[in-house]
């Protein structure tokens, strides 16, 4: 299962695919947001990192939008920045329109704000490239989330779409191996999700007490 970046803090990005390879990043406004830096200005930068590689990066056309032209317009303008930016439509029915559309250019899309399998059959019917449930979202609201992750990957298998299911919104590890398990291609998380998720304290505590015995033993 692939890990992408949940994040337009390059800084961040560029800490993750070092330490962690990271296989992608993804972005939407709140990030953009918190960079601190106009929406243009750091897509190019998470770009610039991602220079010669597979990774993709997905950018969000403006939440405002609801029209198939609207879509298709802002996705050609956006991919044209870079060729592994994957434009993210909002899962409203124009996307399942403008999807074909900009496949036809090469362009590839991730419809975010997934929360239902009926929601990523028709981006998957429409030739999306990622389908991103947020589950995150939903388990704030109290809904189970594993169910819904299994029920995209089978929909997905039973009648063989590209689609890659891309679980979103992940805020634990216990999420992420979730995910696993129900065979998601990729899950998108936070800086602090993933360095949370890659410790546990008995492994700091087995560390300290490795640390004693071995000072207090002969090496050779
Ligand atoms: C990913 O593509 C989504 O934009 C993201 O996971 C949403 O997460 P957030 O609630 O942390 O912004």
């Amino acid at each position: 299962m692939k890990f992408f970046l949940d994040s337009a803090i390059v800084d961040e990005i560029a800490y993750a695919l070092d330490m962690w390879d990271i296989d992608g990043v993804t972005t939407n406004p709140r990030h953009v947001q918190a960079s601190g830096k106009p929406m243009l200005q750091v897509i190019r930068e998470i770009g610039k990192l991602v220079e010669g590689t597979d990774k993709t990066v997905s950018v969000e056309v403006n939440p405002h939008y609801k029209t198939v032209d609207e879509f298709v317009s802002e996705g050609r303008k956006l991919a044209a920045m870079h060729p592994n930016f994957v434009i993210k439509l909002h899962c409203i029915e124009p996307a399942f329109k403008a999807i074909p559309i900009l496949a036809k250019d090469g362009i590839r899309v991730n419809v975010t704000l997934v929360f239902n399998a009926v929601q990523a059959l028709a981006a998957m019917r429409a030739g999306a490239f990622y389908v991103s449930p947020f589950i995150g979202w939903k388990e704030a609201n109290a809904e189970e989330t594993r169910s819904l992750i299994e029920d995209i990957v089978d929909i997905r298998d039973n009648y063989g779409f590209g689609t890659e299911v891309l679980v979103a919104a992940v805020r634990n590890g216990r999420q992420i191996a979730d995910a696993a398990v129900a065979g998601a291609d990729i899950v998108t998380a936070a800086h602090a999700v993933y360095k949370d998720a890659f410790d546990h304290p008995y492994t700091r505590d087995g560390l300290a007490k490795f640390q004693e015995f071995w000072d207090k033993s002969k090496y050779e």
